[in-house]
């Protein structure tokens, strides 16, 4: 007998039966795809429809296939920023019976972007940081845990909004190791010397085909990650000697932690033999700060600098509600009171445009930009109106971004000021330094 179909998978969705595995995926009807961009593999990765969510479907060896899920499960389990996995799906054959590939499935991650469709035509130097910036936390965060990635790139990693900057996912494990009791130096050099060149060899190729700002030097933003990482590792880690009389510094320490977005599993402190020095070392357990508290007090789950933003918003909404004392009672009343409305005031056919938790951020930046303009308090509803028509209105829909199969070069968008764009018009950029509003390379669609 063939082997039969067999689905390893964490829960069982009986979606997974139904779709065309005797199928090889480079031929699955375009009925059981969805068109999304992705960043460049070896692999062959497609998007399709599961249960009313969209899964990532990547061809690959069993042994690959198994090696990557159960990965993946273990991430999860240590809280490190990746994709979801669902199923590994082995034993496939064709109609006349030969073996097809196995395939590893994971949960489209919402509202990500593969980073070549985070920007317009051109990489500017800002969103070059940005999403440098975003990479260093993530890998700090999996060398935290004892993940050596192995192949650190853009590519390999999705990207999220996070209140103005970018949370980033890690999105391939194939090639990862797991050492729970941390890693050497060595490995980390490693990792971090893979993403410089990595990094450096995506942003030529951005180079090569006229998408990198002139004069920017790939170079320099692939060696940003370098110091980026360093600075942010050496917070978490490095070991601080002061004298006795300054014990308030542990406190000064913990806090600059917190406000990296960063809690603390344990600090050792050691005096020394003669009692005049200390010297403390804090094991940080994992960023998520601000999510844990905003999540313990309104059930929000959102990405760090956004929990970060409303935190802000609801201390604030705190202060001027004098004597309210209780935080949580506070946070009830701000949530109900203050966010859910801007969440509802967005109208239905916009709200796959934007995270909830984005939009209000950009409502609160709306807010203060038109304070500024017209040297008033502007009241939240008149914001809110404003924020709808002429900033929300305007953007591509990011919870899932869909496009045409083959790419039209002359796909209309309208952008930010109204009028309508083409995509892959040479000034398409220009006048604009906002990198976020509207087109995505259909070249990286499928
Ligand atoms: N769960 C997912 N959600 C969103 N996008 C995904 C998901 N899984 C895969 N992708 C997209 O598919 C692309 C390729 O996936 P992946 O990197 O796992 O393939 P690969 O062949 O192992 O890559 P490599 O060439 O680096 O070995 C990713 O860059 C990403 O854009
Ligand atoms: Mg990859």
């Amino acid at each position: 007998m063939a082997d039969a179909l067999s689905i390893t998978a964490s829960s069982v969705d009986p979606g997974l039966l139904t779709l065309p595995w005797s199928t090889p995926l480079g031929e699955w009807p375009s009925n059981a795809i969805v068109f999304l961009p992705k960043g460049i593999s070896r692999h062959l990765v497609r998007f399709s429809s599961l249960s009313g969510r969209v899964v990532a479907v990547k061809e690959t060896t069993e042994e690959m296939a198994r090696r990557e899920y159960d990965m993946l499960g273990n991430l999860a389990r240590l809280d490190a920023p990746c994709v979801e996995r669902v199923a590994v799906i082995a034993g496939r054959t064709d109609a006349s019976g030969r073996p097809l590939p196995a395939a590893l499935v994971t949960a489209h991650l919402r509202f990500s972007l593969p980073y070549r469709a985070l920007f317009t035509q051109i990489l500017r130097p800002h969103t070059a940081t940005r999403l440098v910036d975003a990479l260093a936390v993530l890998l700090v965060r999996l060398h935290n845990v004892g993940f050596f990635w192995g192949d650190v790139s853009l590519s390999n990693t999705l990207f999220r909004r996070d209140a103005g900057a970018f949370a980033a996912y890690l999105v391939d494990a194939e090639t990862g190791e797991l050492h729970e009791t941390g890693l050497t130096r060595g490995q980390r050099e490693h990792d971090l010397d893979v993403a410089r060149t990595n990094i450096a060899g995506e942003i030529m190729d951005l180079e090569a085909g006229g998408r990198l700002e002139g004069g920017v030097d790939a170079l320099a933003i692939a060696d940003g990650i370098v110091s980026s990482y360093r600075s942010l590792w050496g917070a978490l880690t490095d070991k601080e000697t002061f004298a006795t009389s300054e014990s308030w510094r542990i406190t000064e320490r913990v806090q600059r932690l917190n406000d990296l977005g960063f809690d603390i599993g344990e600090m050792s402190i050691e005096a020394a033999a003669d009692g005049t020095r200390v010297s403390i070392q804090p094991k940080v357990v994992d960023a998520g700060h601000h999510q844990r508290r905003l999540l313990r007090l309104t059930g929000l789950d959102v990405e760090e600098n956004q929990a970060r933003r409303l935190l802000n918003d609801l201390d604030e909404y705190r202060a001027r509600r004098k004597g309210a004392d209780d935080e949580e009672m506070v946070a009830h009343e701000w949530l109900t009171r203050v966010f859910e409305p801007v969440v509802r005031a967005i109208p239905w056919d916009l709200r796959s445009k934007l995270e909830p938790a984005e939009v209000f951020h950009q409502v609160l930046e709306h807010r203060w930009y038109m304070s500024q303009a017209q040297a008033r308090s502007v009241p939240l509803a008149e914001v809110l109106t404003s924020y709808i028509d002429d900033v929300l209105r305007h953007r591509r829909d990011e919870a899932m971004l869909m496009g045409p199969l083959t790419g039209t070069m002359t796909l209309p968008i309208p952008t930010a000021s109204g009028s309508i764009r083409t995509l892959g018009s040479p000034d398409a950029d220009e006048g604009e330094d906002e990198d976020d509003d509207a087109t995505v390379d259909w070249r990286d669609l499928v």
